[in-house]
């Protein structure tokens, strides 16, 4: 269904005290998997995705490097964030930087408006505060480390260390907004998903705002409060406004118009509290509109441990996709785990879900598909003769998965929309099984039911190849030339997903070529 508006998507911009890890890599994914599907269905969509730059513990990370916070955030950006976008294949269509001029001019402009209209008021402000999370934890929320963190006072939140601070602050009126907050998750439901993350917020709103102090006096590496250059703004209400800087907020009026507001913010779970309390409040304060919704997902386990840098159990990307390749990586994180829980990651299961879902379920299917139709029909696909009980079960199956993996989507749930498309595959695996293509081409009597199961099998790779595109771009892209596509039906990215499951498009004759191995089989010594 097209339609004139755009599909606003976007990750949250991450903190570049360091290089990614799979943590950052698999909301990133998930984010291009939601917005490579939207444009399959030929919607306008915006991919934005960026990276955080401000804040105490940016600048400890390059102070404890000896270098400024300007080039350490330049170096890791341009060695590490960006190129993790392409080693996993992300389209995303803007690139925010915090240090950038339209972010800094328009975040200064918010908070200017805020200001002017008695939103902001100064005060002094004594409490904890973690630098790990950048994030001011009330005095109920903080207990006794123990171990490692023996001597030091923790956060309840996330089990990072605080430290007492007292410094002259602004403070934004967040209290004011406890109520209309309610509303807004009363009204819209779906505000904030999934369910858990929804009554967390709620539950929390309910105790009460307290005002959130919203500059930082003892440090500059930020931005100038732009009414008292003395502080800068506290990172958090700065970096939350990427999402309105990067579409134009305050200079493009018209650009701005057509995105926001975003219609959905993926974020972890971690930083759930931000996004559903304190930028709609940001957001209300100003006049804006509110997003649609917030999308909070679960951790990656590792060892049944959240994966952190922290912990010294993050993988960076590279190490996944250097054995696997990319579209694995995108595979097995969109289908090995619901989105919106916590899940378990490991080597061992991506190695075992790569081999039997994608070498032997997809891979191998295409390349029997096309090599018997080398074989059979001189690599030219043959007329389908009559349909008979079995293709008309199949295309009714095919027709079924496309739709229920489509209305996924909707309810943001790549793995139920992986489910139904794997459906396909073993649909297609079975027909080819029972149907045995190989043996009917023994007897000459029956080359038209030869024919009408190979084109039917073709016909089946193609709706897969569609379906499958938003997920796993590569290995499409080949199975699309090996079908002979582009020149019959266009390029693979114009093809309507909606229409995906509509029989008969390949039309007979089209040239069929043997597809590279789509997922070699690798020896795995990995442990
Ligand atoms: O919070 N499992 O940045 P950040 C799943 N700059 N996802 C994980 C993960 C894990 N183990 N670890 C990290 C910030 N993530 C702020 C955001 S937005 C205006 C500012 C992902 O570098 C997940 O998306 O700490 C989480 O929310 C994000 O990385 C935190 O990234
Ligand atoms: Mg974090």
């Amino acid at each position: 269904m097209a339609t004139d508006r755009t599909f606003y998507v976007t990750t949250p911009i991450y903190y570049v005290n360091d290089a990614p890890h799979i943590g950052h890599g698999y909301t990133t994914v998930m984010g291009d998997i939601l917005s490579r599907w939207h444009r399959q269905r030929g919607e306008k969509v915006w991919y934005l995705t960026g990276v955080d730059e401000h804040g105490q513990k940016v600048l400890r990370k390059a102070d404890a490097n000896g270098v400024s916070p300007q080039e350490w955030v330049d170096r890791l950006v341009e060695d590490e964030w960006k190129p993790m976008l392409r080693t996993i294949d992300i389209a995303n269509d803007d690139f925010i930087r915090t240090t950038e001029e339209r972010h800094e001019k328009g975040a200064q402009a918010f908070w200017q408006d805020l200001y002017d209209r008695g939103a902001v008021y100064k005060g002094g402000f004594s409490g904890w505060y973690s630098v790990s999370s950048e994030e001011f934890v009330g005095d109920d929320d903080v207990r006794d480390g123990e171990g490692e963190d023996e001597g030091f006072k923790i956060s309840v939140l996330d089990g990072s260390r605080v430290e007492y601070m007292t410094e002259e602050n602004y403070f934004f009126r967040l209290s004011d907004y406890a109520d209309r907050l309610l509303e807004l998750y009363e009204q819209h439901p779906e505000f904030i998903q999934p369910e858990s993350a929804r009554n967390e917020i709620v539950s929390f709103v309910k105790r009460g705002l307290k005002d959130l102090s919203i500059s930082r006096s003892t440090f500059d590496w930020g931005i100038p409060v732009p009414w008292d250059s003395s502080h800068v703004l506290y990172v958090w209400i700065e970096a939350l406004l990427n999402y309105v800087t990067a579409a134009g907020y305050g200079v493009d009026p018209e650009r701005f118009e057509g995105l926001w507001p975003a219609d959905i913010h993926i974020v972890g779970k971690d930083i759930a509290r931000f996004h559903a309390v304190i930028w709609p409040a940001m957001l209300m304060a100003a006049g804006q509109p509110v997003p649609h919704r917030v999308f909070a997902h679960g951790w990656l386990l590792v060892g049944g441990q959240k994966m952190s840098k922290s912990k010294a159990n993050g993988i960076h990307p590279n190490e996944i996709v250097e054995t696997f390749g990319s579209d694995a990586y995108r595979y097995y994180f969109s289908r090995a785990l619901t989105f919106g829980s916590d899940g378990s990651i490991s080597w061992e299961d991506i190695g075992a879900r790569y081999h039997a879902e994608l070498a032997n379920g997809f891979g191998n299917l295409a390349s029997r598909v096309a090599a018997m139709i080398g074989k059979y029909h001189g690599g030219q696909l043959p007329e389908a003769g009559p349909f008979s009980q079995p293709e008309k079960a199949l295309i009714d199956d095919i027709a079924a998965a496309v739709g229920a993996a489509d209305a996924a989507i909707d309810r943001v749930a790549p793995q139920d929309a992986m489910n139904e498309v794997w459906r396909i595959v073993e649909s297609l695996n079975g027909y080819l099984t029972e149907q045995a293509p190989w043996k009917v081409a023994k007897d000459d009597q029956q080359s038209e039911r030869l024919a009408t199961i190979l084109n039917t099998a073709a016909e089946g790779l193609r709706v897969l190849a569609v379906v499958l595109n938003p997920v796993l771009p590569r290995a499409c892209a080949a199975l699309w030339e090996s079908l002979g596509a582009e020149e019959s039906l266009g390029a693979l990215a114009d093809q309507p997903l909606a229409d995906a499951g509509r029989w008969g498009q390949l039309p007979a004759g089209t040239t069929i070529t043997k597809v590279p191995s789509l997922f070699p089989r690798l020896e795995l010594d990995h442990a």
